[in-house]
């Protein structure tokens, strides 16, 4: 992971979503009015110096997986997610590409199966990759900015830019678990060819890769699935119905 002064307080909350708690000590609400400032930029303006605010940020934990979500803000588990999605995207999709890959294999019949799988799974690779980035560019940060709402009266919840509980509910928003299912129709394809010695160690290898990586998938849709979608959606609602004229969000505001 890189992170650099030079980059928008949007590249850096989408790669550490939990710099939020170090961003908002430093700039408070304001920050979610400069997301595309750099961060050098808002660092000058502040008086803030933005080498160190950066160390502390490579510093943070990423939150693990058994972290009682419910007793922490939403975006320690949005932080666990994108880490889940830079290790598929960086770590394991290709390391199943390059076993796959394996140099010296022969080229007919059994090269040339493993050949087309090779194919099947760039599909897939490609697909997976743009579902991410939809999470990681539009839901994670909407649900960020929601949950901000709670934390400051001067933000309003931009509507406008949309809602969460829509893009859930919209037929496009393809969930992992139906990667999951991508990922072990490959792995059977490639379990059904009689292979021979030594494309058939490769593709036992593959298999156990692809096995290994559904697992993990499987867990990460169920955090989605069951933790965060749900919570996101009522922390929404509350939101929306709270902010209407005259009506308060805050406990103690008059009504
Ligand atoms: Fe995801």
């Amino acid at each position: 992971m890189i992170f650099s002064s030079s980059q928008t307080i949007t590249q850096l909350l989408r790669q550490r979503p939990m710099a939020v708690e170090l961003l908002e000590q430093e700039f408070g609400y304001r920050l979610w009015e400069k997301l595309e400032t750099h961060l050098s930029t808002l660092c000058a303006t502040a008086g803030v110096d933005a080498h160190y605010l950066l160390e502390r940020v490579m510093a943070l934990p990423v939150p693990p997986a058994d972290t009682a979500w419910d007793k922490k803000p939403i975006h320690w588990l949005v932080d666990h997610l994108t880490h889940n999605h830079a290790s598929f995207r960086d770590t394991e999709m290709p390391a199943i590409l390059a076993l796959m890959q394996e140099e010296g294999l022969p080229a007919y019949p059994d090269g040339y199966v493993v050949k087309l799988l090779v194919q099947e799974f760039r599909h897939f690779q490609a697909d997976f990759i743009k579902h991410m980035a939809e999470e990681e560019e539009f839901l994670f940060p909407k649900i960020m900015r929601n949950e901000a709402c709670f934390r400051y009266r001067e933000l309003g919840p931009e509507v406008f830019r949309g809602s969460v509980n829509l893009y859930l509910k919209l037929e496009t928003h393809q969930p992992e678990e139906e990667f999951k299912r991508m990922i072990l129709s490959i792995r059977e394809k490639l379990r059904n060819q009689l292979m021979q010695r030594p494309t058939a160690e490769v593709a036992e290898r593959a298999q156990a890769a692809m096995d290994a990586f559904a697992g993990r998938l499987l867990v990460h849709a169920d955090l989605e699935t069951n933790v965060l979608f749900p919570r996101a959606g009522r922390l929404e609602q509350e939101l929306y119905e709270n902010s209407v004229p005259g009506v308060f969000r805050y406990p103690g505001d008059q009504k």
